[in-house]
């Protein structure tokens, strides 16, 4: 088939490759010049695992191209994935500006050259419940029919979650789409859920509000794990094994981030209020999510009471590992709150560092892990990249000023750590002192 991907972010670039390496014609298209001759250069604008390999021989291969003119797209192809962003509008609903610009510019291409027959606009980006109904209703007239097709990828692992997604959901208003996106995905051996785009819509930010409740949930249990004694690791490792619950996504540490989970809850919060309900459930995620860092923080100060003048070597700076995203990250959050404690802040992150360095001016950026932990009085683990995992304790022990790890993704080896001399906080597993050899705290 040929396939137009308009906008091409995490989600257009995973669409794009997912269904060039299907062999599909696909032409991608985005409104940033730049972006495009990146592209078309075979350079990837971001960095994703795999992703930059695919772009460069998929290319070559004439199966991916790229345009910054949406006519050019849209003359070409017989379906079209939109995949423009929907960041959050000051009062916390889903902006919808780029999306329905694109709409309006396909209404005028459409208007002096009419589309292919059966021409089928399905949007991925996440949208408010409605908006496909809104969308169709523009399109009508042309001929054009709309489809609900959300995306559930990571980042991280955006290409092979677009491959191999947990589920496709097809939310369709008439048979014609549905056995169109029916024959695109029957190589894709996944469940198919077929829906109305309304539910379609839904399920997208169900989900995702869902996720962030459960890590909202284990971040405020942790804060009673805090006060009980308890280690929250342990607890919820204990809970994660009834099959009902999962242990996924139940990993206290500083919050949620991302382009996703932070924006999708405010949206939902949102139009539920438009719609007379109240979700007071995500209303205390999101209150828990924004207060977690302050609360770590005034944890941490348990080891570390003063942190005016402290040397802080803070590991990680991407909103999760595997990605080089700044996007609501909660690491840039931590490194704020020690700023705002007077703390001396140096840094590293193997990915992040360029594009951090323009938002946070007064930090000093280091050139490799050990480098942060030279003369620290406190160490902080706030993205769990692999290598920060695996350091050489000994060694990190040695260059520190004072042997403090503040551990924000409880990713460290708590005891091993204790044993070793090492004073350790972690987020809900209280605050560790040292081990002698007879085992004795010291
Ligand atoms: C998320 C959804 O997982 C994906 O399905 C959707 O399409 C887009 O939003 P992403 O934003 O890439 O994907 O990140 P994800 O891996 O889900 O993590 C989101 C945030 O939650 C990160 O900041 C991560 O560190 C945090 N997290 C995750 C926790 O704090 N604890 C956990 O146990 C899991």
């Amino acid at each position: 088939m040929n396939i137009g991907v308009i906008g091409l972010g995490y989600v257009g670039m995973a669409t794009s490759l997912a269904f060039a390496l299907h062999r599909h014609q696909v032409i991608g298209v985005d409104r940033q010049r730049d972006k495009v001759e990146l592209l078309i250069q075979g350079k990837l604008p971001f960095f994703e695992r795999d992703m930059q390999e695919h772009l460069i021989s998929l290319q070559s291969d004439g199966f991916l191209s790229f345009t910054d003119k949406l006519s050019a797209c849209v003359c070409q192809s017989d379906i079209l994935f939109l995949c423009v962003g929907t960041p959050t509008s000051p009062d916390g609903n889903a902006d919808l500006q780029d999306l329905f610009r694109v709409v309006q510019d396909l209404q005028e291409i459409w208007d002096s050259c009419p589309p292919l027959n059966g021409c089928l606009l399905v949007i991925k980006s996440t949208v408010p419940v409605g908006t496909a109904d809104i969308v169709q209703e523009m399109l009508s007239r042309y001929g054009v029919s709309v489809a609900s097709n959300p995306e559930f990828l990571r980042e991280g692992c955006a290409l092979s979650d677009a491959l191999l997604p947990s589920r496709i959901v097809i939310g369709t208003y008439d048979s014609h789409s549905r056995s169109i996106l029916e024959t695109l995905y029957l190589p894709f051996q996944v469940p198919k859920v077929h829906t109305s785009p309304r539910e379609a819509e839904l399920i997208k930010y169900a989900s995702n509000a869902f996720l962030a409740t459960k890590i909202s949930f284990v971040n405020e249990l942790a804060r009673l794990s805090e006060r009980l004694g308890t280690d929250i690791v342990t607890v919820a490792e204990g809970m994660g094994m009834d099959p009902r619950i999962g242990q996924s996504y139940l990993g206290a540490g500083i919050g949620y981030g991302g382009s996703c989970f932070p924006k999708d809850v405010q949206a939902i919060i949102r139009q539920a209020e438009a719609s007379g309900e109240r979700l007071g459930i995500l209303e205390r995620v999101a209150d828990v999510n924004e207060s977690q860092i302050e609360w770590v923080i005034r944890q941490w100060k348990r080891l570390i009471p003063d942190l005016r003048g402290k040397r802080v070597g803070v590991l990680g700076l991407a909103f999760k590992p595997g990605t080089d995203d700044l996007r609501a990250s909660p690491a840039l959050a931590l490194v704020e709150a020690f700023l705002r404690e007077g703390a001396d802040v140096t840094a590293f992150d193997p990915l992040a560092m360029e594009a951090a360095r323009s938002i946070l001016p007064e930090v000093r950026f280091a050139r490799q892990a050990i480098d942060v932990c030279e003369g620290a009085h406190a160490v902080v683990l706030a993205t769990e990249w692999e290598p920060f995992l695996h350091l050489d304790w000994q060694t990190v022990k040695k260059v520190m000023a004072s042997p403090v790890l503040l551990d924000g993704r409880n990713a460290w080896p708590k005891q091993e750590l204790l044993r070793l001399g090492f004073r350790y906080a972690g987020v809900g597993r209280g605050v560790g002192q040292p081990i002698d050899e007879t085992g004795k705290m010291g």
